[in-house]
């Protein structure tokens, strides 16, 4: 029997434009791809998966029955263990991991490695399909209950367009970005330290909340202020007022409405800071010069919060300026779906 060929996937990172800590009550999200991301590049064969990575010192050397991926070291394996244990792939392989997207700022490094490597695994299945098998490798990589957004839009990405994620029905909508908007990226150069507990205890928070009133996704701002718990009652309005926002920021693209565009941009990230506390002084501050730089509509958090990146929306001609005005920005152009043996 001859050698299976080499495979080479690759997977790009994401940033949300709006809807954040909303993936995981079935809510709302409009996250896009980005050109920057993961490549995977394996020869198959052997009982283990060896994969050397140019950001990291030590190898990931995952056995194919590996039982327990959060325990595995170093850190990064963890990743490449999560998704062994979850697509069990009937043979090995040994490569290379190489990367543009920075780790840990906030445009889903973890779930591009997941991504890139279920595919050069031999992954064979739909995008939904994919992303799902990577959001179980993620929760048994880092125990973090994340939802399903991040690896949903490294899987189904398409050029040029944000995606409309209904995180219910797991429907995935393009909506083509204005060519006349772009959007910048810049690191607020603060670590995401508390990320990964605060996650948790949100999330726990909006599950007491449909505990109360039902699910968030068909809660209304009356259910929200009925809860008692003045904490919960927070996380409850930002989640239905987020949902909303996002929609409202889909209708005001498609009608070139760029102002309210902006004013939705700058109420989500005021909700995420006060109502759902996610922000940090510095990303506010970050946010803050932001939404007075000339061409900008409106500048946010992404993600999961604590830090990292932040995004602005900008008049297109103004975008390198905005990037060049601050340390690390840069313009993200969107970037197709993960693309498969590509060697
Ligand atoms: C992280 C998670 C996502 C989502 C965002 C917040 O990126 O992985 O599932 O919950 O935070 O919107």
């Amino acid at each position: 029997m001859s050698p299976a060929p080499p495979v080479r996937a690759f997977a790009p990172g994401r940033v949300n434009v709006i809807g954040d800590h909303t993936d995981y009550t079935g809510g709302l999200a409009l996250p896009m791809a980005i050109a920057e991301g993961t490549t995977v590049a394996v020869e198959p064969g052997g009982d283990v998966v060896r994969l050397v990575s140019d950001c990291e010192t030590e190898p990931a050397i995952v056995a194919l029955d590996v039982s327990e991926p959060a325990g595995v070291t170093p850190p990064w394996a963890r990743y490449v263990a999560g998704v062994v244990a979850a697509l069990r792939p009937a043979q090995g392989a040994t490569g290379t991991v190489t990367t543009t997207l920075p780790v840990g700022a906030g445009l889903s490094s973890s779930a591009a490695l997941e991504v890139a490597v279920a595919l050069a695994l031999g992954f064979d299945g739909d995008a939904l399909e994919l992303a799902q098998l990577c959001q179980r490798a993620e929760h048994a990589a880092s125990g973090v209950p994340c939802g399903i957004m991040d690896q949903l839009t490294s899987a189904a990405g398409v050029d040029g367009a944000l995606l409309l994620l209904d995180c219910r029905s797991l429907a995935v909508t393009p909506v083509p970005m204005p060519p006349d908007l772009a959007v910048v990226a810049v690191h607020s150069g603060q670590r995401r330290a508390l990320a990964a507990t605060a996650y948790a205890e949100r999330r726990a928070q909006c599950e007491a909340a449909e505990g109360e009133i039902g699910p968030l996704r068909d809660a209304t701002l009356a259910d929200a202020s009925a809860l008692a718990d003045p904490v919960l009652r927070r996380r409850a309005r930002h989640v239905v007022t987020e949902n909303a926002r996002v929609l409202a920021f889909v209708d005001a693209l498609g009608s070139r409405e760029y102002d309210e565009a902006g004013r939705v941009l700058v109420e989500s990230h005021a909700s995420l800071r006060d109502d759902f506390e996610v922000s940090t002084p510095e990303v506010d501050d970050l946010v803050a010069r932001l939404n007075q730089a000339d061409g900008v509509l409106g500048a946010r958090m992404t993600g999961g919060g604590f830090g990292g990146v932040v995004l602005s929306v900008c008049h297109a001609e103004a975008a390198a300026q905005v990037a060049t005005a601050y340390e690390g920005g840069v313009v993200v152009p969107s970037r197709g779906a993960s693309c498969r043996n590509a060697s």
